[in-house]
């Protein structure tokens, strides 16, 4: 069946600036059979105005993107008959395209319904539009939206604040843990929400470190190839990102042509502006292994400090940097055999032949910029070593390969390498990346990173970047975060202590309440802990019965005392009390993520409702509304406030929960104005919600996190491995670093076969709680328990564990 044209032309009306006289085509019966068989086309018709909304917004943006890079592939492949470079010329704006279609708001476009859609897409524009191009890079258009953003890639603006947000790229060998999550992407996430919140145009870029011998040791434990590593794991970061909400405008990776490209690029006008010098190098090489040793698979004795455990490039303890031949003792990883030292020929970028501009651009970025207290600190005692000539090529495979030809079987090593990808990964999202990144005066960068990455963000690569120069944007805040640390002990994949991102989503609780409570527990300033009891405890008092209690009263008055509608206000001084106080409080959480102090910035949020329920605990409008006609208006005045607060806090919590934040906006009917307490930046406080505007259902946020709950989390993440009941016939722990195979991606039908029984042992078990009737909180716990095991049982079959559903959702 193809489309109903009355709903069409409905649709037309209800979405008035995207009935333009192009978009019609759209409408060609033609074209519109070919939806017909696939899902879009049964989204459509049972949601007809929304989906078709992103039908006509998918085809609009594959019109002005996509079609002038595939007028010139096929330019290229039929006239010029260069066809090899057809898909070089379609892959970014195709990779672009595929993450603006999988941001959510199409969810149902996938695969073989892209490609689909792509293929129509193509006849329509080849028989529907002229052959014009069309401007990429100006989205001033959309004016704000929450979300989700446009399809059109973003460049900097002329008298706009132009922000580049970096969070540093994971290595792509291993699952991200929360402190991963809250060190980087997430503190990034929150922080470009804020600055798109305000108005100011963002570019928030991330991606997956893939090069390197971590890469290559994965790989061979796996038993995959490092292009498969890459792959499985870059797939593994991206679903974590996105179950986190995090929003990058582009999730890349570093192993692309643009990044070969980039990088040697660097390294040539590096070599011509006489920045690097060649020296003999002594290298461990491990023998039983038959390799050289990169440097953090070899781990030894700190000639600084003594610390037994330093790495071959940097002390955990001392944090300095280290040449792995200075290791005492030291020691390859994979095989624990003493290696030996073995001489070759490198490059090193010549950081004392920078170090005088380095100092001098230094001095002017901390003085003016927002680098924290840790960045400035690390880079301080950094440049007090004075600094030395440091490799950047390594003999390895997996890497970008180093041009020049006295250097052919090297690659560059991933610390001169990775940071490079921030530049590649943005020339995969738009072609005009050098407008970001070549443009020191119109653009403000932001770096996200935990303090380990610091010196080689403030130090290395920066004197990359001068030494090449070509004008490039070198960092204006560098935002670097203390450790997260797991209740009392460290994240350790190894010994299977930490929750890992991929586990989050299986505890039923939601991504906004850990994004919450890793955000309230943010390592700003200091070392802090993830610890269930805590998150049980700010789920529970700061979620449930301070925020979601305020902003649930506020809004069931509304509905109760004043038939949905919000009641008009006559201020008292009571009320202009409250106003100052929640103004104030606004103020603070502006000025302090301006400074991107996101931690302490949460609690001003937190403040307000708690002001909030104290004003109604105080007035009580449920007494009041049953009063005489002066004590009804001031119920309404209190309800009046109250539900324009809440509709305030909902603009002040996006950052931080994106979808309570929606929920809220949706729950109050909340028009797009609400943002101006925002975008005004001034920290007045302006009622979003006129009298008579009707606000839509109302109902809780928040659920309670029970303590049995918790304490079977606990008792899942916490030390070693804990199998209890069904689970006794798991092995015990394996030593590291072979457990993470074994338990990970071993497949074992031995295994699996017990599995299938404790898998079947525990469903019964849950069952039964079932039709007892047990306690949720008892339920809960072994549901847990069971999704566990289905997980760890399709790890044992080779399967990749099939997402669990959504409990605990908020209704
Ligand atoms: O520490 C890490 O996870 C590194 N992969 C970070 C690299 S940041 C940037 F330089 F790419
Ligand atoms: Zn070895």
């Amino acid at each position: 069946s193809g489309l109903n044209i009355n709903s069409i032309s409905r649709v037309e009306r209800v979405v008035p600036f995207l009935s333009r006289p192009t978009l019609p085509a759209l409408l060609l019966p033609s074209g519109l059979h070919l939806f017909s068989s696939n899902a879009i086309c049964r989204s459509v018709h049972h949601s007809p105005a929304w989906s078709f909304m992103n039908l006509i917004l998918i085809h609009f943006c594959f019109v002005l993107f996509v079609q002038p890079a595939l007028l010139q592939a096929l330019h290229m492949a039929v006239l010029q008959g260069k066809g090899s470079e057809v898909s070089k010329v379609l892959q970014g704006p195709l990779n672009y395209l595929d993450q603006s279609l999988s941001k959510g708001n199409t969810p149902y476009l996938t695969g073989v319904q892209y490609l689909h859609l792509f293929l129509v897409a193509t006849a329509l524009a080849f028989f529907q539009y002229p052959f014009s191009c069309h401007q990429r890079g100006d989205r001033s258009y959309e004016g704000f939206r929450f979300e989700p953003r446009s399809v059109f890639s973003s460049l900097p603006q002329e008298g706009k604040r132009n922000l580049l947000v970096t969070s540093a790229l994971p290595y792509v060998n291993n699952v991200p843990h929360l402190g991963n999550i809250i060190g980087c992407v997430l503190s990034a996430d929150v922080f470009s929400r804020y600055g798109r919140l305000r108005g100011w145009n963002m570019l928030f870029v991330c991606g997956t470190d893939e090069y390197g011998t971590a890469t290559e040791n994965k790989a061979r434990e796996e038993g995959l190839t490092p292009q498969q590593i890459c792959d499985k794991y870059h797939a593994i970061h991206s679903s974590i990102y996105k179950w986190f909400q995090i929003d990058f405008d582009f999730f890349g990776r570093t192993t692309t042509e643009k990044q070969t490209e980039i990088a040697q690029n660097i390294f040539w006008r590096l070599h011509k502006h006489d920045f690097l010098v060649e020296d003999t190098v002594e290298q461990l090489r491990c023998e039983s292994c038959q390799r050289f040793l990169a440097d953090r698979f070899v781990e030894g004795t700190c000639p600084h400090c003594s610390y037994p455990e330093a790495r071959g490039d940097q002390c955990d303890k001392c944090g300095r940097l280290i040449n792995a031949v200075e290791l005492r003792e030291p020691q390859c990883k994979v095989c624990r055999q003493t290696p030996v030292i073995r001489s070759s020929k490198h490059l090193f970028l010549d950081l004392p032949k920078l170090e005088a501009q380095l100092e001098q651009w230094l001095d002017k970025s901390t003085s003016t910029g927002d680098w924290t207290a840790n960045a400035k600190q690390i880079t301080r005692s950094w440049l007090r070593d004075g600094l030395k000539p440091r490799c950047i090529t390594r003999d390895l495979k997996w890497g970008t390969p180093v041009p020049h030809p006295d250097f052919k079987e090297k690659v560059f090593y991933v610390w001169f390498d990775a940071p490079i990808g921030y530049l590649s990964i943005t020339a995969n999202y738009t072609d005009k990346w050098e407008k970001w990144w070549k443009n020191p005066h119109q653009v403000e960068l932001y770096n996200f990173m935990a303090k380990d990455n610091v010196p080689f963000h403030s130090v290395v690569f920066p004197c990359s970047l001068l030494g090449a120069q070509d004008n490039y944007t070198l960092v204006n805040h560098l935002v670097a975060t203390e450790y997260l640390n797991y209740e009392d002990t460290k994240f350790s994949k190894s010994r299977g202590v930490g929750v890992f991102g991929d586990m989050a989503k299986d505890t039923g609780i939601p991504s906004d309440v850990w994004r919450f409570y890793l955000l309230y527990v943010r390592p700003e300033g200091q070392d802090s802990a993830f610890s269930w009891a805590d998150m049980a405890t700010k789920n529970n008092s700061e979620l449930l019965n301070n925020l979601g209690n305020f902003i649930n009263r506020a809004g069931m008055f509304v509905t109760k005392f004043f038939e949905g509608c919000v009641p008009a206000i006559e201020l008292q001084q009571e009320d202009k009390k409250l106003l100052a106080l929640v103004g104030w409080e606004l103020q603070q959480y502006i000025q302090l993520m301006d400074k991107v102090k996101i931690r302490d910035a949460l609690k001003h949020i937190l403040n307000i409702s708690r002001h909030g329920n104290q004003y109604i605990q105080v007035n009580e409008p449920w007494k009041k509304i049953k009063g005489g006609d002066t004590e009804r208006q001031r119920a309404g005045t209190v309800t009046g406030l109250s539900v324009n607060i809440a509709c305030l806090l909902s603009v002040m919590l996006f950052p931080y929960m994106p979808t309570v934040s929606q929920t809220i906006r949706d729950q109050l009917n909340a028009p797009q104005s609400c943002i101006n307490a925002m975008l005004q930046g001034t920290g007045t406080f302006v009622c979003a919600l006129s009298a008579g505007h009707r606000v839509g259902t109302v109902s809780p946020l928040f659920q309670k996190l029970e303590v049995d709950q918790i304490e079977a989390l606990k008792k899942k993440f916490g030390g070693q491995q804990v199998f209890d009941t069904a689970a006794s016939t798991q092995p015990a722990a394996v030593p590291a670093p072979l457990a993470e195979v074994a338990m990970v991606n071993g497949v074992d039908p031995e295994k699996a076969k017990q599995l299938t029984l404790a898998v079947t042992e525990q469903g019964e078990k849950v069952r039964a709680l079932k039709a007892q009737k047990a306690e949720k909180a008892v339920i809960t716990a072994e549901v847990t328990k069971l999704l566990d095991l289905k997980k760890q049982l399709a790890l044992a079959e080779g399967k990749s564990p099939e997402p669990a559903p959504q409990k605990g959702k908020k209704k």
